[in-house]
């Protein structure tokens, strides 16, 4: 066989090998390349900040953004340690973190939770924690992803009383039961296509009774949402990239039961993941009250699903 008839694979099969049982469960979890962070917020010109929609000015409560800035002195992660979010636009990836900060602060307020102890599951590089860290005094600070490097950045660069955890695909959330006054997970129950309700168990584990979860999801709201879309849609285009019978699917109503999309065969956070309310109510339901499903409170097309431990 001439080389040009090969396979990727069978033209390069020496640079390919099996994962590792880790790589398998989890991700980078013997990471060494070095970080190339950007400057903290405190150096980058103020002038660069424009809260837009990522952050409405009502929920600064009346301070001045430039009192939040010049409190941050950790440095920014680069665009390939932070999944994604504000490729390249630094203030914006500091305010995006600094509203869903904000907006968490003024839910707990709302239901009358003073948040003593915090756990951010699927944290990534901590772009909501780095708020706790910088702008709360809250001592009990907790985070976890299935991704060793990010662990790896929150470990160098965050101080030491926020508590990080490499976890790994296999539902187990190593912290103290009834210990968390509020736990929350950004774009993670959007993405987790296995074991879901042992995820939800360990959350509702793990929360004081009263305590509040703030879960963001793909729901009726977000199908609106897309069925309304322009072509320019990134989340869109993916769900469209992966299941070619996408728009027709779009045309009805958003799926009863909860539904994957998966992009890759193999290793974990592989999926687009769809809850419709039914399914919310029906299945999240059990674990917590729902107090709101939030629409568009996420990102541009991500609603929030606000919960009490039964
Ligand atoms: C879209 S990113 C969101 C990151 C972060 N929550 C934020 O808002 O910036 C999803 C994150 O969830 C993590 N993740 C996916 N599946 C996970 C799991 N089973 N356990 C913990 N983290 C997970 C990924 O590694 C990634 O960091």
């Amino acid at each position: 066989m001439t080389n040009k008839n090969k396979t990727e694979f069978e033209q390069n099969w020496s640079k390919f090998r099996m994962p590792t049982w880790e790589e398998d469960i989890s991700r980078n979890h013997d990471t060494l390349k070095p970080f190339e962070n950007s400057s903290a917020p405190c150096d980058i010109p103020i002038e660069n900040f424009k809260l837009g929609d990522f952050l409405p000015k009502e929920l600064l409560g009346g301070k001045s953004l430039l009192e939040f800035i010049k409190k941050d002195h950790y440095p920014i992660p680069a665009t390939t340690d932070r999944e994604g979010y504000n490729p390249n636009f630094d203030s914006r990836y500091f305010l995006t973190g600094l509203s869903d900060y904000l907006k968490i602060a003024t839910t707990a307020k709302k239901y009358d939770v003073d948040i003593k102890s915090y756990f951010d599951f699927g944290c990534a590089s901590g772009r909501v924690l780095r708020h706790f860290c910088a702008q709360s005094e809250i001592q009990d600070l907790w985070g976890s992803d299935i991704n060793g490097r990010h662990i790896k950045w929150l470990n160098d660069h965050l101080p030491e009383r926020l508590k990080v955890i490499h976890n790994s695909c296999i539902p187990h959330i190593p912290i103290a039961d009834n210990s968390m006054d509020v736990v929350s997970a950004f774009s993670v129950f959007t993405h987790i296509d296995t074991f879901e309700t042992a995820w939800l168990a360990e959350l509702y584990r793990i929360l004081k009774p009263g305590g509040l979860c703030y879960l963001t999801v793909h729901n009726d709201d977000t199908w609106k949402l897309l069925q309304n879309a322009g072509p320019e849609n990134g989340v869109l285009s993916r769900f469209r990239q992966i299941d070619p019978n996408f728009d027709e699917l779009l045309m009805n109503d958003i799926p009863k039961e909860r539904r994957c999309f998966r992009y890759t065969p193999v290793g974990p956070y592989r999926a687009l993941v769809l809850h419709s309310n039914d399914y919310l109510h029906k299945t999240w339901g059990r674990f917590f009250d729902i107090l709101e499903i939030r629409g568009k409170a996420h990102g541009y097309i991500q609603s929030v699903l606000i919960g009490r431990k039964k």
